[in-house]
C-alpha cells in the first residue's frame, strides 16, 4: 500500500504542495499588473470620454488586456483559494482585526474579487458593443471604476483593518 502511495499519488501531491510559494508570490505581484491596468483604463477613459477622443485600436487593446488580466489574477487566485492553510485549517481570532483572517479569505476576498472580476467582464463587454465613441468610453470608465473600487477595498494591505499581507511577496 505505502509502495502504491509512494509511487502513484504522493509524488504528485507534493507538486501540488508546492505550488503554494509559486501561486502566491504571482498573485501578490500580479495585483500590481491588475492595479496598473485597471488605473491607465480608467484614466483613458476618462480622457476619451471628457475630451471627445477617437476610440482607436490602441485603446481597444488596453481595454482587452484589462479584462485578461483580472482574468488570469481570478484564476490565480481560485488555485490558491484550494491550497491556502488560511482558508483550509480553522483558524483562532485575529488579533487587532476586524475580522477573523480566515473569514476574510473565505468569504469577503473571494466574493468581492469575484464580483470585480464580473463588473470588468462586463465592463469591457459592453464597451465593446457601444455605438459611439463616447459610450464606449463611458462604458469602461463607469464599470472599470467601480471595480477598482471594490478590489481596493478586498486586497489585504499591510495597513488594512481587515487582513494584512506585504506590499510585494518575495518568492
Ligand atoms: C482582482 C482580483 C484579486 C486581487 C487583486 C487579489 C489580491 C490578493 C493579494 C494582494 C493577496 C495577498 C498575497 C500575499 O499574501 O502576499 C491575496 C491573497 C489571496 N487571495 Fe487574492 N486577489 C484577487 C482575487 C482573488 C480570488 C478571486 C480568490 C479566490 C477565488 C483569491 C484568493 C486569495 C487567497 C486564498 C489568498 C491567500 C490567503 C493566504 O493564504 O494568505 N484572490 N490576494
Amino acid at each position: 500500500m505505502s509502495f502504491f502511495l509512494s509511487k502513484s499519488i504522493l509524488p504528485g501531491m507534493q507538486i501540488i504542495l508546492n505550488m503554494f510559494p509559486i501561486l502566491i508570490f504571482l498573485h501578490s505581484l500580479w495585483r500590481w499588473l491588475v492595479l496598473g491596468s485597471l488605473g491607465y483604463s480608467i484614466y483613458i477613459g476618462y480622457r476619451g470620454k471628457t475630451g471627445k477622443l477617437n476610440y482607436n485600436a490602441s485603446v481597444n487593446q488596453w481595454r482587452h488586456w484589462t479584462a485578461t488580466i483580472a482574468h488570469v489574477q481570478l484564476l490565480l487566485g481560485m488555485s490558491l483559494y484550494f491550497q491556502s492553510p488560511v482558508v483550509m485549517f480553522q483558524m483562532l481570532d485575529s488579533p487587532g482585526k476586524l475580522l477573523n483572517e480566515q473569514t476574510f479569505f473565505r468569504y469577503y476576498h473571494l466574493g468581492m474579487m469575484m464580483l470585480a472580476v464580473v463588473l470588468i467582464t462586463i465592463g469591457s463587454a459592453k464597451a465593446k458593443r457601444q455605438k459611439t465613441d463616447a459610450e464606449k468610453f463611458g462604458m469602461m470608465l463607469t464599470w472599470f471604476t467601480l471595480a477598482l473600487v471594490i478590489i481596493i477595498i478586498a486586497i489585504p494591505w499591510p495597513f488594512s483593518p481587515l487582513a494584512s499581507r506585504p506590499f510585494v511577496r518575495p518568492l
